[in-house]
């Protein structure tokens, strides 16, 4: 089954409203590709201009985060039915960003899967090993608990929709990509796991995506891979380069 790639900009606490107006123009004839879902995953704040400046083109817009309820006293918070109306379809969800500074776990970041779904938005839940866990050989046990754990409860169809970003914590931000065949040895696991956690059927359908320093350079040889869908681009999401991921 051929699956549809797909290219993500995660812009991080990156673009005040006016500057991410100016960057999908900047972007827009760089990022055409019907073979591609392209999405710019962006601040809360930026969201409307976003949905304004990209309406009847092909890229759609992503939030990094939301809270697990609908309404009410949550101060700061916002919640997936706003995310809709607002017009987005993705959100990232488990970013290490968010499991680090904001102490999210594993069992908080299940229930903003399931809200995500409830909602109608498609999660882009994201897992990765940290540096200590790779020098150590233990990251293949790491990535399949965390993904047994953040998919608990949910069902096959919905598994089937969602995205998965692998995510070495060691790659992000720091220039030091993984190596092709060390994001798909990962990739695969992740598509491993779901295989035993519901059936061959429903991996084969489910989008990995690759994150961590991905570039225009390195970008055609990582989505040169089997079990690698998609990238999730922090740093190169906010340059024209973001054009040549997508057309890698
Ligand atoms: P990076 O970030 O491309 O800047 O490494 C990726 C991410 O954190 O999603």
């Amino acid at each position: 089954m051929a699956r549809k790639r797909i290219i993500a900009g995660n812009w991080k606490m990156n673009m005040t409203p006016s500057q991410a107006a100016e960057l999908c123009a900047t972007l827009k004839d760089l990022v055409v590709n019907d073979n591609v879902d392209v999405v710019y995953c962006v601040p809360a704040i930026d969201i409307v201009p976003v949905a304004q400046a990209v309406k009847d083109t092909n890229v759609q817009v992503g939030a990094q985060n939301l809270y697990i309820e609908d309404k009410g006293a949550y101060t700061g918070e916002i919640s997936a039915p706003m995310l809709v109306d607002a017009g987005v379809k993705y959100v990232i969800i488990g970013h290490s960003e968010r499991r680090e500074y904001f102490g999210e776990t594993d069992e908080f970041l299940n229930k903003k899967v399931k809200k995500a779904f409830e909602a109608g938005l498609t999660p882009i839940l994201c897992c990765g090993e940290s540096l200590e866990l790779r020098e150590r050989n233990a990251y293949i046990d790491w990535i399949r608990l965390q993904i047994r754990a953040d998919l608990d409860g949910i069902t096959a169809d919905q598994v089937k929709k969602r995205v998965i970003a692998y995510e070495p914590i060691w790659a992000i931000g720091t220039g030091k990509t993984a190596t092709a065949d060390q994001a798909q040895e990962v990739c695969k696991i992740i598509r491993d796991t779901i295989a035993e956690m519901y059936d061959d059927a429903t991996a084969q359908e489910v989008r990995i995506q690759y994150g961590g320093s991905m570039n225009a350079g390195n970008a055609a040889e990582l989505l040169s891979k089997p079990d690698i869908d998609g990238g999730l681009i922090g740093g190169a999401s906010l340059k024209p380069d973001f054009g040549q991921i997508v057309n890698a």
